[in-house]
């Protein structure tokens, strides 16, 4: 048990800028899954997450001599705002490097705290790079986001909180995880004093580093990394992280996309304050762990651990709660082409709501929609309305977990591209700015045609780009080469079933 980590969490500094923030009962949520839930709302410290907590430990511990030459930290995150702020509180220079992509918000919120940004690369990596070069050519002294024992100790005060606030058993606390440092901490406290209470980590399944990690017993670098939950978009576990991990946490959760937007909604509902993504996985793993359990009258915390989310990306975030809350399904299915079939497929549906549809020609005696409905979790599911389609005859495909269908079929017109032979469909994601999609389409080139395009504003941090090229055959692979040296993410969606009901 890492015990040297109590009296350093008992000790920690963290209270001349950060607050003690409050644990709430959420009603609804509690009521919802017949389980107490208590929601610890760090989302409430100056800087809208726990980080200040960890990064105000650490740049209060430095001698005079660190102090004196300021401090560094590449981050476009909350790592940086809570650093900014610890070092405008010490009195000492502070330099953050952030990637060119940072949206402006981000760089001012920082700039506002006092810190001098350095606006370096295109990604994070080499925004990380150049700090370091800076470490040496400067001598600043550089803060880890996580991988630090007084980090880790800084935020370990949660928990010691969390005990004093909350007297009353608790069975679990769930704690979202990028690199580590917030459940190293808050794990190293409470398993030495309550040894009951599970800790289970919660990550976005596209940024699983410490589940992985747990598993094979190595600290394993992800290849691919999502970006949806940027708070906790991490390749690989800390080292001292992962050394306390192992023998605190009691298990990982992880969640998707859109079961963190259902859970933004549902801490909405329940405190109308907007979480981010990485600051709503907790309570998105509660659901999964209750569901999956089946327990019932429980005491189980989430840790909100932020609120840092972009305005305009709530309008993606609500678009999806409801396919995370199982309220929507995506179906297509395939009708006659003949007078009267629409109408009669929407009596089939009852009363359930339709929330889209979409109509394409197919040939002379079929017709393909693709359709949203309004479903219920429990009593009529998306199970329920396939399995009454096929009942009536129709033949239906379940899309709801598909991301081309949800993230640009319906949104897109166009159908079956008459001429597309030889058509090769890829799905993008590139970082997101002013100029970002021509930026993309100098890079692509005029090399192939381009016969199908979609991208759409989310207002992420991310682009999102659906895209068919005309590849003559035998070149797919110098296509591919190509396209790893644009050094955007991709995937090959040529045989999603999405594309191909609709679009292929
Ligand atoms: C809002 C939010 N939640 C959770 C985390 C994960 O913390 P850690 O990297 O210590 O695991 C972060 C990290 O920056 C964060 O910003």
């Amino acid at each position: 048990m890492p015990q040297n980590y109590i009296r350093k969490i008992l000790e920690a500094r963290v209270y001349d800028v950060a607050v003690e923030t409050p644990i709430h009962e959420a009603p609804f949520l509690s009521e919802r899954l017949q389980n107490k839930v208590l929601l610890k709302r760090e989302d409430l410290q100056p800087v809208f997450s726990f980080k200040i907590r960890g990064a105000y430990n650490k740049v209060s511990q430095l001698t005079e001599a660190e102090r004196a030459r300021g401090v560094i930290a590449a981050s476009a995150g909350n790592h940086a705002q809570g650093l900014a702020l610890a070092a405008k509180h010490l009195g000492i220079k502070a330099v953050i490097v952030m990637p060119k992509t940072t949206p402006e918000i981000k760089v001012q919120a920082v700039r506002a705290r006092g810190a001098r940004v350095v606006l370096h690369g295109d990604a994070f990596d080499e925004a990380l790079a150049y700090s370091q070069k800076l470490v040496e050519e400067k001598g600043y002294v550089y803060i880890h986001p996580y991988d630090d024992v007084d980090t880790i100790a800084g935020q370990g005060t949660i928990a010691m909180e969390i005990l004093r606030q909350y007297s009353d058993p608790i069975d679990a606390i769930f704690v979202p995880v990028g690199g580590g440092g917030l459940i190293a901490g808050i794990g190293a406290y409470i398993k030495y004093l309550r040894p009951e209470i599970r800790i289970i980590g919660v990550e976005y399944e596209e940024s699983a580093c410490l589940k992985v990690a747990l598993e094979k017993n190595r600290r394993v670098v992800l290849s691919q990394v999502g970006i949806f939950a940027d708070g906790v978009a991490v390749a690989q576990i800390g080292k001292e992280t992962f050394r306390v991990c192992k023998q605190v946490v009691d298990e990982v959760i992880t969640v998707t996309a859109d079961e963190i937007c259902a859970a933004v909604k549902d801490i909405y509902d329940d405190t109308r304050s907007i979480a981010e993504p990485s600051g709503a996985l907790a309570v998105a793993g509660i659901k999964r762990y209750v569901e999956r359990e089946g327990i019932e009258g429980q005491s189980l915390v989430a840790i909100d651990s932020g609120a840092n989310v972009n305005f305009d990306r709530l309008r993606y975030i609500s678009e999806r709660a409801e396919l995370g809350e199982k309220r929507e399904a995506i179906v297509a299915v395939t009708i006659p082409e003949q007078p009267g079939s629409f109408r009669k497929f929407c009596q089939t549906l009852g009363k359930r709501a339709i929330t889209e549809f979409n109509y394409r020609y197919h040939d002379a005696s079929q017709a393909r929609i693709f359709v949203g409905v309004q479903t219920k979790p429990d009593s009529d599911t998306r199970e329920d309305l396939v399995a009454l389609l096929e009942q009536k005859g129709y033949p239906v495909e379940d899309l709801t977990d598909n991301e081309i269908a949800k993230l640009h079929i319906r949104h897109m017109g166009g159908g079956h591209a008459p001429n597309g032979e030889h058509e090769i469909v890829y799905r993008f994601e590139f970082p997101e700015r002013p100029g970002a999609l021509l930026n993309f389409l100098n890079k692509l080139g005029e090399r192939w045609n381009i016969s199908m395009f979609h991208y759409r504003n989310h207002g992420a941090a991310y682009g999102r780009v659906l895209i068919g090229m005309q590849v003559p055959k035998g070149e797919k692979a110098e296509v591919e080469s190509f396209l790893d040296l644009i050094g955007y993410h991709y995937w090959e969606e040529t045989n999603n079933r999405a594309y191909q009901l609709f679009l292929g």
